[in-house]
C-alpha cells in the first residue's frame, strides 16, 4: 500500500507514494522548504480523509496555520473536526499555553506518550515531527533517544515524516543517526548557480536518496514553489 505524498510530481517518482506505515526523513539546510513539504503532506492527507498530527518544535502553531493559509490550505477547519492536531512543542518557557495541545518541556518520554495518545484519539494516519534537533539540545544520549522515537513511530500505525535540519548540504542528517530509523531519505536543496547572464541565482532541488521497497532514480529534480505549494519538475534536467 502507498500513501500519496501530496507533493506534485513526487508520487510518480516513488511508485505512487510513501510505503504505508514507514518513516521518512526529510533533511536540508534552513529555508529549503522542509516545513512547507510537511504542511503539504499533512494537508493533502486531510483532503483524502486521512487524519494527521503535526508536532511542531520550531514554529508556533499559529505560524503554521498562517503559512498554510497562503496556499489556501485551511488547517483550522480540520482541527475543529478533530481530524488534525497540531501539537505545540515549541517550548516557550514561562509563557502561558495558548494551544489546546501542548507540551511544556521537551522531555522525550512525555512527548512520545502524548503523541501516542493523540494518535489513538484521532486515529492518525499521517504524522509529522518538525524538527528533531531541538529535542537534543543537551547533546546527551542522542542515539538512544532517536531509537526511542523510532520505536514509537513503528508502534503507531502512521506514515511519518521526521525533519532534520542540516548545516551543510553534503550531510544527510544533523546527527548522523536519524537515517537509521527511517525507511526513506529525501533531501531538499537550495543551491547557488551562475546563470547565462552571469548573474547569481538560486535553484531548488529534491533528491530521493533512499526509499525502501521502491524503485526510484537517484538523481536531483528541480522544484519550484507555486501558489499550490511544492511542484517537482519530473522531466527537469539538472547538470
Ligand atoms: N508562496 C511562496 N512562493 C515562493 N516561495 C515561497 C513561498 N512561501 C515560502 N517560500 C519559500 O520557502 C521558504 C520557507 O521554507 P520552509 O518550509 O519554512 O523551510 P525550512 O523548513 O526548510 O527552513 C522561504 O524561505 C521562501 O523562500
Ligand atoms: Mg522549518
Amino acid at each position: 500500500m502507498r500513501i500519496k505524498t501530496g507533493i506534485n510530481g513526487l508520487d510518480e517518482l516513488i511508485e505512487g507514494g510513501f510505503p504505508e506505515k514507514s518513516t521518512i526523513l526529510v533533511s536540508g539546510t534552513p529555508g529549503t522548504g522542509k516545513t512547507l513539504f510537511c504542511l503539504q503532506y499533512i494537508y493533502k492527507g486531510l483532503e483524502l480523509g486521512e487524519s494527521g498530527i503535526y508536532i511542531t518544535l520550531e514554529e508556533k502553531p499559529e505560524e503554521l496555520r498562517r503559512e498554510a493559509k497562503r496556499f489556501s490550505w485551511n488547517l483550522k477547519k480540520y482541527e475543529d473536526r478533530k481530524k488534525l492536531v497540531i501539537l505545540d512543542a515549541s517550548a516557550r518557557v514561562g509563557l502561558p499555553p495558548t494551544e489546546k495541545y501542548f507540551v511544556e518541556d521537551l522531555d522525550i518520554e512525555d512527548l512520545l506518550n502524548k503523541i501516542y495518545d493523540i494518535c489513538l484519539e484521532i486515529k492518525a494516519k499521517r504524522l509529522v515531527l518538525d524538527s528533531l534537533p531541538p529535542l537534543f539540545d543537551k547533546e546527551e544520549n542522542i542515539r538512544s533517544k532517536i531509537h526511542k522515537i523510532g520505536r514509537i513511530l513503528n508502534e503507531i500505525s502512521c506514515t511519518s515524516i521526521i525533519v532534520s535540519e542540516t548545516r551543510d548540504e553534503n550531510r544527510f542528517s544533523r546527527f548522523g543517526i536519524e537515517e537509521f530509523i527511517a525507511r526513506g531519505l529525501i533531501m531538499l536543496n537550495l543551491e547557488e548557480i551562475e546563470s547565462r547572464l552571469r548573474m547569481r541565482e538560486c535553484r531548488r532541488s529534491i533528491f530521493i536518496r533512499k526509499m525502501r521497497e521502491t524503485k526510484h532514480k537517484v538523481r536531483r529534480y528541480p522544484f519550484y514553489i507555486g501558489e499550490n505549494g511544492i511542484n517537482i519538475d519530473v522531466k527537469g534536467e539538472l547538470l
